[in-house]
């Protein structure tokens, strides 16, 4: 049985106070949720805080990005390795904002996800589509070279630590979501791809969540299809009762 996931990702939104309140009220409502991994991914200046917030809870905590190098000489960024050690199981890779607007290729992100691998974070793998590439009917090619480039060249066994989330970028702050029969179809595509170049079992570990406008009133839908294991939420994780719902929604 693979893993339901609902992930909440903050962006670059609240300041600490706001944060924390959010947080504690997420705590105690995530009280009522079980069988659902929740992860958090709040800017990174909070993992620290929040991971001894968090004490006795099951709720687990993310980065939003890590930096492809190391260590060093790389003035603002952030290494997987200080994620980990701040108290983060995961780290959200290759997001469409972070493709379009700092550049990064499939081939930083490759080298992201070995960064947080080495760290012993899961990845948190983002792919979709734009919007023109989904009208020339070139979704699918898109999606498969963003997994060939960005995240297979990993092993059978790393592979098994990455966690898939599916964002078609048209999708994303806009208020239109992928219909279920264009997520589940999305997603099926992609656990094929994995079960041909790694192996079935493989393909059916591995938990691909839905992203792009998934809400308290849509995630029922969405989470009802058998490919589709939860979702990267943004704005709806803003609101404790709304991520809930969506953590309710299985
Ligand atoms: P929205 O839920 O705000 O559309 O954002 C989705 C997203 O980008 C999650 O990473």
């Amino acid at each position: 049985m693979r893993k339901k996931i609902v992930a909440g990702n903050w962006k670059m939104n609240l300041q600490l106070d706001e944060a924390k309140q959010l947080l504690q009220e997420i705590k105690a409502l995530g009280k009522n949720v079980s069988d659902v991994n929740l992860i958090i991914n709040p800017p990174a200046l909070y993992i620290s805080l929040f991971k001894e917030l968090l004490e006795n809870s099951v709720i687990a905590l993310g980065a939003q990005n890590c930096s492809e190098h190391e260590s060093g000489a790389y003035t603002g960024e952030i290494a997987a390795q200080m994620i980990k050690s701040c108290g983060a199981n995961y780290v959200i890779v290759g997001h469409s904002e972070r493709r379009s607007y700092y550049h990064e290729t499939n081939a930083i992100i490759a080298e992201k996800i070995n960064r947080a691998l080495a760290a012993n974070l899961s990845p948190i793998f983002c792919c979709g589509e734009l919007l023109s590439e989904r009208e020339e009917n070139n979704h699918f090619k898109v999606v498969e070279q963003q997994l060939k480039e960005g995240l297979f060249h990993l092993n059978e066994k790393d592979i098994k630590n990455v966690v898939i989330a599916y964002e078609p970028v048209w999708a994303i702050g806009t208020g239109v979501t992928a219909t279920a029969e264009q997520a589940q179809e999305m997603h099926a595509f992609i656990r094929k791809v994995l079960k041909d170049f790694y192996t079935e079992a493989t393909a059916q570990n591995c938990s691909i969540l839905y992203g792009g406008s998934c809400n308290a009133s849509n995630a029922k839908e969405l989470f009802s299809n058998p490919d589709i294991d939860g979702g990267l939420i943004g704005g709806a994780s803003l609101k404790a009762a709304d991520f809930l719902t969506i953590a309710q929604s299985f």
